[in-house]
């Protein structure tokens, strides 16, 4: 009896404070009244917040802590990937910054399948096959261009000390660099600075070739990276592991500035990044569908809010898969997507009590015009309330696996984010079509989505997440989780998360996410279930009566704020 007592009490303070552990004084969770950053690493933040004390800017933090990223969390951290980033002025001007990886010259839209038109498994994953051309130096140096104010060499300096001096590993990467190491040694023969018998928690990792790298990327800007003699080592390097970029591939790379998606949701305007990701179409689409509901009034987690969630995603995950792509090389209909009218008759078959099957969901109908799983992500807020929300990914963990010989960085593996081909899933179980077909020097859809959220015209969130195709989810849950259910930014940011994109047909969830009746519910409803053991790792800061409350994820140990 005393038993079932503590059992029913516990369950109950589980499912009730919103699935939120009490706040704990960790790296996690900080309150300050200048300047933020939270970063997926604490060495990486505390080089950003450095930087902000030395009279930087929030894109001056931004541009040193993504190259001590690179050092200190090769996993995602990158030279060889690419990314997004929206940056608001103290002003109130927003702007999006589009450095995705570009399909090299030679792709083409069937370069995954076999003679029978079939996806060779692995092919857009792993190899040489896998790497799209780079675009993370070009679009640092090009925010830094626009907005910085700090010298170029000094943002790289730190990044520098860290790959010469060496750094200890955190238990999480020593854990990912033994996960790996097969891979490493296999695309790597040559390579011995990631490779070793087996790598501890605390550990130096010295890397002197990167350290080299980013010498001349501080000497030469973008020039050192793109032409020369590390773009050779990287055309060698891919071409040797089954590749096809060039060095004009290389030479001829262009990061773009581009309007960032803005949607209204209540009294808040959340400003988004517009394609080549689906991020912001999708959070926009999203948030406007479950404006029309009382999702307060039905509270947290409950079955009709849950629902309707679902609901509201399926069709978003259905309409990303047909109509989102490049916008340079595809009319993505953004406006119609957009357009409430459009998302009013998206849900005209949405059923309180019941799911609807994905059989009868398709992509929605509108007259179309012309018109116009790991990553990682940095929030940086400055002393002048300049803010910058940053998605930046290799792909996979590590990318393609391939290191550049002799300059020490792995190659992203971004071609799997293309469509290998009509219906047939990527490494995220997601489906596209021509929209996000593969053609020369197009750049692959993405679900990154770097958000920042205005209140009442004032700078109030910025956040974001890796998690591919669960990034979108994650951040709407986020959003949702203060705005509607009055959630601090670290208990948002804790919550149990859940997600479904239409194909699969089920709800990822997590643990202890709904409540057993709320659950039971949901399958009566017809909903299907997978448990998964995290959803995203959002990095968020939420700025209330000028003051800043950072919080990093749980989910990742290494996660860390700092500010002061
Ligand atoms: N590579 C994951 C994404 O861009 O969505």
């Amino acid at each position: 009896m005393q038993k079932l007592f503590l059992l029913v009490i516990s369950s109950l303070l589980i499912f009730s404070c919103k699935n939120n552990p009490a706040v704990p004084k960790s790296r996690h969770h900080l309150k300050s009244d200048t300047a933020m950053v939270v970063s997926a690493h604490p060495l990486a933040s505390k080089v950003g917040i450095d930087i902000l004390k030395k009279g930087g800017n929030a894109v001056d933090a931004m541009v040193a802590t993504n190259f001590a990223l690179a050092v200190v969390y090769p996993r995602a951290g990158n030279l060889g990937g690419g990314g997004f980033m929206i940056i608001r002025t103290p002003e109130g001007a927003a702007q999006a910054l589009d450095y995705r990886e570009m399909a090299p010259a030679k792709a083409h839209k069937d370069m995954y399948l076999d003679d029978k038109g079939q996806v060779i498994e692995g092919l857009s994953r792993n190899g040489g096959l896998a790497v799209g051309v780079p675009g993370t130096v070009a679009g640092l140096y090009a925010v830094w261009q626009k907005y910085g104010k700090k010298d170029w060499p000094q943002l790289l300096a730190p990044a520098i000390e860290l790959a010469k001096n060496g750094f200890a590993v955190t238990e999480a990467e020593a854990h990912r660099l033994n996960k790996y190491k097969k891979d490493f040694v296999k695309y790597n023969s040559d390579n011995q600075t990631f490779i070793k018998d087996r790598w501890l928690k605390g550990d130096i990792l010295k890397q002197p070739e990167l350290a080299n790298t980013l010498q001349i990327i501080a000497r030469q800007g973008p020039k050192g990276f793109y032409e020369g003699a590390v773009a050779k080592a990287m055309v060698d390097k891919v071409n040797k592991s089954g590749g096809i970029m060039n060095l004009s591939d290389l030479k001829s790379y262009t990061p773009k500035f581009r309007k960032p998606i803005v949607v209204p949701y209540k009294n808040y305007k959340v400003i988004s990044m517009p394609p080549p990701s689906s991020g912001g179409v999708a959070l926009g689409q999203l948030l406007q569908i479950v404006e029309a509901y009382p999702i307060k009034q039905w509270g947290f987690h409950s079955f009709k809010t849950s629902h309707l969630m679902v609901e509201a995603e399926k069709r978003v995950y259905a309409d990303r898969a047909k109509y989102l792509g490049d916008a340079d090389y595809y009319p993505v209909p953004v406006d119609s997507l957009l357009n409430p009218e459009y998302l009013k008759m998206r849900m005209a078959d949405f059923s309180f009590e019941k799911a609807t099957p994905v059989s009868n969901i398709f992509a929605g109908k509108f007259e179309l015009h012309k018109e116009s799983f790991e990553t990682t992500h940095i929030s940086i807020v400055d002393k002048d309330r300049m803010a910058v929300s940053c998605t930046t990914t290799l792909n996979s963990n590590y990318g393609s696996k391939v290191i550049v010989d002799g300059y020490g960085f792995f190659l992203n593996n971004e071609m799997d984010d293309f469509s290998a081909k009509p219906g047939v899933p990527n490494q995220f179980g997601l489906i596209g079509a021509e929209a996000n077909a593969i053609a020369p020097r197009k750049r692959m859809l993405s679900s990154m989505t770097p958000t920042i959220v205005e209140k009442n015209g004032n700078l109030f969130m910025v956040l974001g997440t890796p998690g591919g195709s669960t990034i979108i989810t994650s951040v709407f849950q986020t959003i949702l989780n203060v705005v509607d259910f009055d959630m601090n930014m670290y208990e948002a940011v804790q919550a149990k998360r859940f997600h479904n994109q239409f194909l699969p047909d089920y709800i990822m969830y997590e643990k202890q996410c709904f409540s057993r009746s709320v659950m039971d519910s949901l399958k009566q409803a017809g909903h299907h279930f997978k448990q998964v053991k995290s959803l995203g790792i959002v990095k968020a800061i939420l700025i209330k009566n000028n003051t800043l409350e950072g919080a990093g994820d749980e989910r990742n140990k290494d996660d860390d704020v700092k500010g002061y």
